[in-house]
């Protein structure tokens, strides 16, 4: 069992394989959390400490004790208008102003199985597996209920949160701010880590203390962003890859979010995430319901690499769903940079023809395929084929791609509206536009508006008439703008709109994926501007960026490591200078990176030279044999690409029986000292043998020293090893 409830139902212990989490609902009603950690036995109420401390207010029961304030005790889900002045988890609006909400416990339920969100992403496990923990509080006024929903994975270390806010008054409440997710730790000090970036560069991890401020991460765009990703780790100060306690949180959630982490006046810390609090203002009538997307949390005692794992098997084993999630994916060649959208049906078809010929799976077609769209100022929104321009039909076209022995894949950009397109003058109130004023664009392009039903089933229509022209293998569903001007133009309340928006965007894609169980849908949103584990939920795989340098991917792979298992990460070799940054690195060095993901080739094969056409059908038959180990294995970050002369990783299978070493350059100088890779993950005492040169190394000896890495000529220089247990 993983959840225990004792002390006549009021203490709460949830114990996974390694950790063990514990709140109380105290005398007064008020849960108060105790521990999260290393897994320990007993209850933990003895680390609270009452005092009568200068300045803290104290809620109205305690009567004359003053050594009771909400201003220090930790608790599991803070509220405005109880004495903590720290930031709360949730805000309520009465009405009048009133903000003021006080949670007391009510009742418990414990189940099997893992809870489901309405109209949200969710962590989902089998009964075997999971167990649900929900804790109902209910306002000492009387006016709103909310029921904090706890999911255990015990097996991967991993215990989710999320909340519904329920309306128990007689008049409309709203809900100002909700963090799904809240730990405060009385004790401990830490680093804040996180992974900011921006278009073409997201993803860099960054480090910080937690200091006696409130620092925060998120994204006011509307989508969960390039800029953060929603994802955190609090460590304690001296935690490593391999040693030391660190926390997780991480948000099943597409949209704006927020996350903080700060230290009181006391030291103790607080951590939140949860959603975006500007522009959410969330009306509730009379008996509604507000779901809070949820968190996932982990914790790990023995380092960053041990949270990695956790994370990265729970998105790739219980939020990725459908028959991609355990397959292979399929080895593609997309059009974008061999022609963006300056193509005809022959280009399209040559490439096809040279996809074939390299042995891929697959050819995809991005951008340009639809309406007047030749540039970015026209089309988006007109879902029909432009015959003209393809030269015949679609069908004809993914006829002729089948035939070829390949996959047909295809773009889209759902969400958004070309003001030149059939579509916005047909239907200019779709568009999110605020009345009166220009509307702000974004790459030529406004976005449609997915909070209204009408909407999303008018554009979810004219998409399913394309792909029903044919069986279309792919779809990469993209998204390339911020939302800035927030209002529909039917909504009431414009408080509620970035919120229905995503459920909108959900509701689609989960049609999508019910209607087209065999179809592989790869997110993405100008590269990895959406990464996040919500999306992931329907699209098993995210184009990770637009970014293709294989030397600035390692950084964006690394970072995205964290949280993200490689099955995820949409990776493409292209060609060089590389189209973004003009730098120039050996095609082995990119056929390395990329096979760190989902691989696929983003160029024109006839640009190549017959040696490099070799080299890459060499590429792909070894991707091919490494396929499952890195899909599947477990990922292990060697060293630091922000820091040091190489970048190395490596992937090691789930049962220790082989590895892959990657390695890639990052610095060439005369004469320079010897490199060696130390390697993590083989099992102890066992010798494994390098499949290409047959030399066989002790296991711990790799583990211990490490492997020496051959002297680097010339710049950027990859190698990969692949090792085999004896
Ligand atoms: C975005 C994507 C690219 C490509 C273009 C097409 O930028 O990230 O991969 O699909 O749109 O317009």
């Amino acid at each position: 069992m993983a959840i225990t409830v004792q002390e006549n139902g009021r203490l709460f212990t949830i114990d996974t394989k390694n950790t063990t989490y514990q709140m109380k609902a105290d005398r007064y009603g008020v849960l108060l959390h105790l521990y999260y950690g290393r897994r320990t036995a007993g209850s933990m109420e003895y680390l609270l400490t009452y005092a009568d401390r200068g300045y803290a207010c104290n809620i109205y029961d305690t009567g004359r004790d003053r050594t009771y304030s909400l201003d220090f005790l930790p608790q599991e889900f803070p509220t405005s208008g109880t004495g903590d002045m720290r930031s709360p988890a949730l805000i309520l609006e009465y009405g009048n102003g009133i903000d003021a909400c006080d949670l007391r416990f009510d009742h418990y339920t414990v189940r099997d199985g893992k809870y489901a969100l309405k109209g949200l992403p969710a962590v989902y496990a089998s009964e075997e597996e999971a167990q649900t923990l929900e804790i109902v509080m209910k306002d000492i006024s009387g006016m709103a209920e909310v029921t904090l929903l706890y999911g255990v994975i015990p097996e991967l270390d991993i215990i989710t949160r999320s909340v519904l806010i329920r309306n128990t008054a007689e008049e409309e409440i709203r809900v100002e701010k909700v963090m799904s997710a809240n730990l405060d730790q009385l004790t401990g000090k830490y680093d804040l880590i996180t992974f900011y970036g921006r278009h073409t560069m997201e993803r860099n991890f960054q480090r910080t203390p937690v200091a006696h401020m409130e620092q925060c991460i998120g994204s006011r765009r509307g989508t969960s962003s390039h800029q953060y990703n929603p994802m955190m780790i609090l460590a304690e100060k001296e935690t490593t890859e391999t040693a030391g306690g660190c926390y997780a949180m991480q948000f099943v959630y597409s949209g704006g979010f927020s996350g903080n982490a700060g230290k009181d006046q006391y030291d103790q810390t607080r951590m939140q995430m949860g959603l975006m609090q500007e522009k959410l203002s969330y009306p509730l009538a009379p008996g509604e319901e507000f779901t809070a997307p949820e968190v996932i949390m982990s914790f790990s005692g023995t380092g960053l690499e041990t949270l990695s794992h956790n994370l990265q098997d729970c998105i790739r084993k219980h939020v990725c769903r459908g028959k991609w999630r355990d397959q292979v994916r399929p080895v593609l060649l997309n059009s974008w940079e061999a022609y963006y959208m300056d193509f005809d049906g022959a280009d399209i078809l040559a490439l096809a023809e040279q996809a074939a010929l390299l042995g891929m799976d697959m050819l995809v077609l991005d951008d340009g395929w639809f309406g007047k769209r030749n540039d970015d100022y026209a089309g988006l929104g007109d879902w029909y084929v432009n015959e003209e321009k393809l030269g015949g039909k679609m069908k004809e076209l993914i006829y002729w791609v089948h035939r070829k022995g390949l996959k047909f894949g295809l773009w889209v950009e759902p969400e958004m509206v070309n003001e030149d397109s059939d579509l916005y003058r047909e239907h200019p109130d779709w568009a999110m536009t605020i009345p009166g004023r220009n509307p702000v664009r974004g790459r030529h392009q406004l976005v449609l508006d997915f909070s209204r039903k009408e909407v999303v089933d008018a554009i979810f229509e004219s998409i399913c008439k394309v792909l029903d022209m044919g069986t279309v293998d792919y779809l990469k569903w993209d998204y390339n703008r911020s939302i800035v001007d927030v209002y529909s133009h039917t909504a009431k309340d414009q408080g509620k709109v970035l919120y229905d928006y995503i459920l909108g965007l959900y509701d689609f894609l989960e049609r999508l994926t019910q209607r087209y169980p065999d179809m592989l849908i790869e997110g993405c949103s100008g590269g990895g501007g959406r990464f996040d584990a919500g999306m992931l939920y329907y699209t098993p795989q995210i184009w990770c960026s637009d970014n293709t340098d294989a030397i600035d991917r390692l950084r964006i792979q690394y970072g995205t490591s964290f949280g993200y298992p490689a099955s995820c990460v949409g990776s493409h070799v292209s060609i060089c200078p590389n189209e973004q940054n003009g730098r120039v690195t050996p095609l082995a060095t990119r056929g390395i990176t990329a096979m760190s993901g989902t691989f696929g080739y983003e160029l024109n094969p006839e640009v190549l030279s017959e040696e490099e056409k070799d080299e890459i059908r060499a590429q792909i038959r070894r991707r091919n044999e490494l396929a499952e180990l890195i899909h599947f294995g477990s990922y292990y970050r060697l060293s630091d690409p922000f820091d040091g002369e190489c970048s190395a990783w490596a992937f090691v299978s789930k049962d220790r029986s082989e590895a892959l070493i990657n390695h890639v350059n990052l610095e060439i100088h005369g004469n320079r000292p010897v490199t060696y890779v130390r390697m993590r993950g083989l099992e102890s005492g066992a010798a494994y043998r390098d499949t290409e040169s047959g030399k066989v190394y002790p296991a711990d000896a790799l583990m211990q020293v490490g492997l020496p890495m051959p002297a680097p000529f010339g710049d950027y220089g990859a190698l990969q090893i692949h090792l085999v247990k004896i």
